[in-house]
């Protein structure tokens, strides 16, 4: 950019140097005199443009070089709480497992068969949380990875939709949970996703919704088209999320009290690779939720 600035100026100015000195009017003294002294002011005016062109790609270049090195900084910022939150993750089970195999052998001698079986249910428990963080590690991985090589073909979402809410009804009967399906398509949408990563969204959404239900409480799952975009909206009447956390529920491995509490088999995972396959597919999940009312998460599809 400052290369092509100073041959445009030192052309315009060798033109009007010539234009001046042309001029038959002026003596050939007029002339050497106003060559000379116009000349070197302006040289004065052209080392003064370099200097502020120079500074101003300097000040321009240290700018983007720092907003690279933001950039950098935030991913590997990222990584580096990613990984320590996956070893503490890890290591949770790994040690409950352990210490109560190594209590009950210490103990061996008084241990009674209702204890050893309680040992033994807990370590499967344990284990089996251990088995969903790997699982879902390796899917969030491959997911951030490779999805855009995985193969996208048109699907008709609203039989995605279907099969999803009917693969669900065991685990929505055991507590009662009605999922009503709102269908306000004419049942031909298609869009071109990958269907597997799809089903996996619809069905964290719908586990999350009935974990957090309470008994006897319906789910209601509504899909419309909107601005040519599917729009898929699941709606509950669980505790609700606070505004403060509805951002965080995002990040991986993160679980809110009841979740965490709860015993329950959970890698706080799951809306992270919600979000993860909505980028890759060039839309987006967000929540709504007022403490006490319900939260309502939606996903965005472009057609
Ligand atoms: N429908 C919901 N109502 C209230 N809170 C929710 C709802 N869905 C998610 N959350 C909150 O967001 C947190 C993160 O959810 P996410 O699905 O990522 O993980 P998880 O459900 O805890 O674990 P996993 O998905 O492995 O079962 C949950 O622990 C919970 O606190
Ligand atoms: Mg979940």
């Amino acid at each position: 950019m400052g290369l092509t600035f100073f041959t445009i100026f030192r052309y315009e100015r060798d033109k009007i140097f010539a234009n001046i000195l042309n001029t038959s009017a002026l003596s050939t003294d007029a002339q050497k005199i106003i060559s000379q002294e116009l000349g070197s002011q302006i040289d004065t005016l052209e080392i003064r443009i370099y200097i502020a062109v120079m500074i101003f790609v300097m000040i321009s270049a240290s700018f983007f070089i720092g907003l690279i090195l933001h950039n950098i900084n935030q991913i590997l910022k990222r990584q580096r709480r990613f990984i320590a939150n996956a070893s503490h993750e890890l290591q949770t089970p790994l040690s409950i497992i352990k210490t109560s195999t190594e209590v009950a052998l210490l103990d061996k001698e008084s241990l009674t068969k209702e204890g050893a079986i309680k040992i033994l249910e807990n370590s499967v428990h344990e284990t089996d949380r251990l088995s969903l963080i790997i699982k879902n590690m390796l899917y969030l991985s491959t997911v951030e990875r490779n999805l855009k090589k995985l193969p996208m073909a048109p699907i008709n979402i609203e039989e995605v939709v279907q099969d999803i809410i009917e693969r669900c009804q065991l685990l929505s009967r055991q507590k009662n949970i009605n999922i009503i399906y709102d269908n306000q398509t004419n049942n031909q949408v298609e869009i071109n996703a990958n269907k597997v990563a799809i089903e996996q969204v619809l069905m964290n959404l719908l586990k999350n919704a009935i974990f957090h239900s309470p008994v006897g409480k319906s789910i209601t799952l509504t899909l419309t088209i909107a601005k040519r975009n599917v729009h898929i909206a699941v709606r509950d009447h669980g505790p609700g999320i606070d505004w403060w956390e509805q951002k965080k529920i995002f990040e991986p491995f993160y679980k809110g009290a009841a979740a965490a509490e709860s015993g329950a088999i959970k890698s706080g995972l799951g809306l992270t690779i919600v979000q993860e396959i909505m980028l890759q597919h060039g839309g987006r999940v967000m929540v709504k939720s007022r403490p006490g009312h319900g939260a309502t998460f939606s996903i965005l599809l472009p057609i």
